[in-house]
């Protein structure tokens, strides 16, 4: 079994100013009576709303708040990048999400969540236009595809009387996200995992093509979570999302991916790409002038990628995806027809789910055509889900 308490663990907190930082001193002192080793970086806002004292009086160590407090170290930030176990930052204001979201190291807090190859577990904490501003949703955007883990914000009583969303969540909900990234841990360490993602190009001509709107989202997130947890990951994708810890081979065409996945030797694949099914059987090789009338299209089948990793001779662990718009029936007849381990069924007629989203709302598949349907959830909840489901599978192979 894998150890879900925090107990013994190493945990640095980062508080960054607003109001909630007095939740952090209890959330410092529910992780240390939960016998937790903590830590805690702060910015000079933050020491408006909370005293270093006070952190310092309930973890027994001086909070650090700048790069240039402790003369014994000459590179702060990656002595204290290098320490945590995982990095909790409650709260995570917009300025903070921000800083993260685009590598600036403007003082401690942020030059140590740049150095830092811990989970980052963010509890995000701001009034409600802040954090409903174009600005911080590309931020968020970005994180989450980054891999890092956002838990909250409710809504609520805010600053000044205000109520809505972007409430820090209660000190006990961030205890378990900590609970729930540190049991994933290294569940998957030295695991070779193969993950496609993004949707396949089929080119018309040199300037046009046959696509889908797959973004790749789903698929990075699923690399960048096993790759967090330990596994070896080869990221087969046409996308240019970031995909932190993998090795990325870059692919347009089914027929680039297929060969691509060839090449790969894998103990779990996961197909979560958007592969057309047919392409222009002729590509031109010059671009089709408007003034030749509309083309004729004669499309052929591409290879099925999926299929010829089931059919290897010794097969992976295979995870499908699947987006259908009638209903989860066709995803359970694909598991079953194309003989995989796990489908993952996303419903992309459901609000916030399926293509370009960050959420995503599915039923896993399992190998007997058993259906367990989820909530509405982030893709990063998902690929932990799926993982975790993963895991299980191996260790009882
Ligand atoms: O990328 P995002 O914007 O985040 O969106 C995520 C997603 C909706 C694209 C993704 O989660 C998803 O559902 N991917 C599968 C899309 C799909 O409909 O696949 P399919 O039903 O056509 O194929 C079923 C499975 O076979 C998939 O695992 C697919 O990768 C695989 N396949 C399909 C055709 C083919 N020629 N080769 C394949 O390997």
């Amino acid at each position: 079994m894998t150890d879900t308490s925090v107990s013994g663990r190493r945990i640095l907190l980062g508080v960054s100013g607003g109001v909630a930082a007095y939740k952090s001193v209890y959330l410092a002192r529910r992780l240390g009576d939960a016998g937790a080793e903590v830590r805690v970086v702060m910015t000079e806002t933050a020491t408006q709303f909370v005293g270093t004292q006070t952190f310092a009086a309930v973890t027994g160590v001086e909070p650090v708040v700048s790069l240039f407090d402790d003369a014994r170290s000459v590179s702060p930030h990656t002595d204290l990048a290098r320490w945590p176990e995982l990095v909790v930052v409650a709260p995570a204001t917009a300025a903070t999400l921000s800083r993260l979201a685009h590598g600036l190291s403007e003082d401690a807090l942020s030059a140590t969540l740049l150095a830092t190859t811990a989970p980052i577990v963010l509890a995000p904490a701001m009034h409600t236009e802040m954090w409903d501003h174009p600005a911080t949703q590309r931020s968020v955007s970005l994180l989450v595809a980054d891999g890092h883990e956002l838990v909250g914000p409710d809504e609520g009583h805010l600053a000044g009387g205000d109520v809505g969303a972007g409430r820090m969540v209660e000190p006990e909900q961030i205890v378990a996200a900590i609970e729930q990234s540190l049991a994933a841990g290294f569940d998957l360490a030295g695991v070779d995992v193969l993950v496609t993602a993004g949707g396949t190009r089929e080119a018309i001509d040199p300037v046009r093509y046959l696509g889908n709107r797959s973004s790749g989202k789903m698929g990075h997130t699923v690399a960048t979570v096993a790759a967090r947890r330990g596994a070896n990951v080869t990221l087969v994708t046409t996308s240019s999302l970031p995909a932190p810890g993998c090795e990325v081979v870059k692919v347009e065409s089914a027929q680039e991916m297929a060969k691509a996945v060839s090449a790969v030797s894998c103990e779990v694949a996961v197909m979560a790409a958007a592969v057309a099914d047919f392409r222009p059987a002729n590509a031109s090789d010059d671009k089709l002038a408007r003034t030749e009338g509309p083309p004729k299209i004669v499309l052929e089948p591409t290879p099925d990628i999926l299929s010829s990793v089931v059919a290897r001779e010794d097969p992976p662990l295979v995870v499908g995806f699947a987006a259908e718009t009638g209903g989860v029936e066709r995803a359970v007849e694909k598991a079953k027809r194309k003989k995989v381990d796990l489908m993952v069924y996303n419903d992309v007629t459901a609000a916030g789910s399926g293509f370009g989203t960050d959420t995503n709302q599915v039923v896993f598949i399992d190998a007997d055509g058993g259906t367990r349907p989820q909530e509405l959830m982030s893709k990063t909840e998902v690929a932990q889900m799926l993982w975790t489901d993963v895991h299980h599978m191996l260790v009882q192979d």
